[in-house]
């Protein structure tokens, strides 16, 4: 399972991206509100494709606006995918970029019937958003297994992107469930990282390293 950063901070996203283990980012007007920026436009224009695929999402009210939008931004040569939502809209949206082999993202997924209809529209990537589902009583992950096993009878290629993770547990159990992708907040790829006997284990080290010449 690959990983995206899900922000829309610059900093954040340079960083992570030094460290190797993301492979792009995610955004959505929230995000991108919160990190402070004014236009999609600049912000796509800015993205470093070393950092992998922008995840950009569309906020027009219909399929024509939905369209202009995302190909104003793909015009812009950078490597990014288009999000669109599970609306009929955005999945009439999500058709005319695909054959246009944009790669879309169909995003605010939070029932098998969606992913599937998400499929048939011709998505790259599916996005079921976890942790607002389990904030509503429901099962997350169990939606994420029920779409692999759903796709994978008939073959489907879309891929699937959990989203709305907001902890290391449910990064791992999104990989087992059979996400292709997670994206994961700023702290919680931190706490990725995070194990006390690796910080253990490294002052152990360091201690016995400051008797040795490299
Ligand atoms: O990519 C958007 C999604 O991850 C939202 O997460 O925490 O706002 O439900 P959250």
């Amino acid at each position: 399972m690959h990983l995206l950063l899900d922000s829309g901070a610059v900093n954040e996203i340079r960083e992570a991206s030094s460290w190797g283990v993301i492979r792009g980012a995610t955004t959505n007007p929230t995000l991108l509100r919160k990190a402070g920026v004014e236009s999609i436009t600049r912000f796509v224009s800015s993205w470093e494709p070393s950092w992998g695929t922008l995840h950009v999402e569309v906020f027009a009210a219909d399929r024509e606006g939905m369209v202009e939008q995302a190909l104003r931004w793909v015009a812009l040569g950078k490597p990014i995918a288009i999000k669109v939502p599970c609306t009929p809209e955005g999945l009439a949206a999500c058709r005319q970029l695909a054959q246009r082999d944009i790669p879309v993202n169909v995003t605010l997924v939070f029932s098998l019937s969606q992913a599937l209809l998400a499929a048939e529209a011709g998505a790259t990537y599916v996005s079921p958003f976890v942790g607002r589902l389990e904030d509503h009583g429901m099962k997350g992950v169990q939606l994420v297994a029920d779409i692999r096993n759903g796709y994978d009878r008939t073959g489907v290629p879309t891929q699937i992107l959990a989203a709305s993770l907001r902890n290391p547990q449910h990064v791992q159990e999104v990989a087992l469930a059979g996400a292709h992708w997670a994206t994961v907040p700023w702290d919680v790829l931190q706490k990725l990282f995070h194990h006390p006997l690796t910080v253990d284990g490294l002052k152990r080290f360091d201690a016995d390293a400051a008797h040795l010449q490299d």
